[in-house]
């Protein structure tokens, strides 16, 4: 995220950003579909990269309440604020790192709406030898559910996610990958209101005092809200669970 944005100002970014539960659309049914999928123990070893402010630790906690979550971010806000969610549940361990360096082996690594910080083949290359015996990668990526995007949301994903694809596109980079895809489907709305509906309520509180940094930011922010609320019907995110081959 603070990479894929590098014209907007990033002390006005966290104005808007900190604190919020969430930095991507995702819901706890995400988590206990793609758990289904891949048959996860209740004592599963977890992974959540890109975790955020850490919104889906207490999901991955609930399908495997006898495992361990490891949640692991490179922005520095974002672990804090996982810190603080998590700092007395001891099955929980929140690092600052980053995704591209795994350490350790998992049942499952979750990456929620931030794989293509590394590209999807790329990501599940290079995530192949974390994987423990019979595990899975479960991650979430932005694609066009239609060959004809609408122009406003095909210039504002121009910006955000210029290599974003379609999801023969998105099956395609984990087959290139040497993954077997066990299941994939779409996130539904509730997904997207619970990331759009805590960022509407602080645009709200924000945008009267706001000066020309933070004003752009939230700008960025409504014209995201408003091409989903407008085309949803042409984008979103595909939820895959795949398996190394
Ligand atoms: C769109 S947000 C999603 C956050 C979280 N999964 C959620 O759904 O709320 C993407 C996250 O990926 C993190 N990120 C980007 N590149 C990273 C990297 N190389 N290593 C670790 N985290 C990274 C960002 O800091 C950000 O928190």
């Amino acid at each position: 995220m603070s990479d894929a944005l590098p014209r907007l100002d990033m002390t006005a970014f966290f104005q808007l950003h900190r604190d919020l539960p969430r930095e991507g659309p995702g819901e706890p049914a995400d988590i206990e579909w793609a758990a289904g999928v891949a048959d996860t123990r209740r004592d599963a070893q977890m992974a959540d990269v890109g975790c955020g402010p850490g919104a889906d630790i207490g999901s991955l906690l609930s399908v495997a309440p006898e495992g361990h979550v490891t949640a692991l971010d490179k922005t520095p806000h974002f672990v804090e604020a996982a810190r603080q969610r998590f700092a007395d549940d001891g099955r929980v361990t929140i690092l600052r790192a980053d995704m591209a360096r795994i350490m350790n082996q998992y049942d499952m690594i979750w990456c929620a709406g931030a794989v293509y910080f590394l590209g999807v083949t790329e990501a599940l290359s290079g995530w192949r030898k974390s994987i423990l015996p019979g595990g899975v990668v479960a991650f979430s990526e932005a694609c066009w559910f239609t060959d004809t995007p609408p122009d406003r949301a095909e210039t504002f994903f121009a910006a955000e996610n210029p290599t974003m694809t379609d999801e023969a596109g998105v099956l395609d980079k984990v087959r290139a990958a040497g993954y077997e895809v066990l299941g994939k489907r779409r996130l539904q709305d509730a997904a997207w209101e619970a990331y759009f509906t805590p960022i509407e309520a602080r645009i709200a509180t924000l945008r009267e005092r706001a000066d020309g940094a933070l004003t752009e930011v939230l700008d960025d922010a409504e014209e995201e809200i408003a091409v989903w609320r407008n085309h949803r019907e042409a984008f979103g995110y595909l939820l895959t669970v795949a398996r190394p081959a």
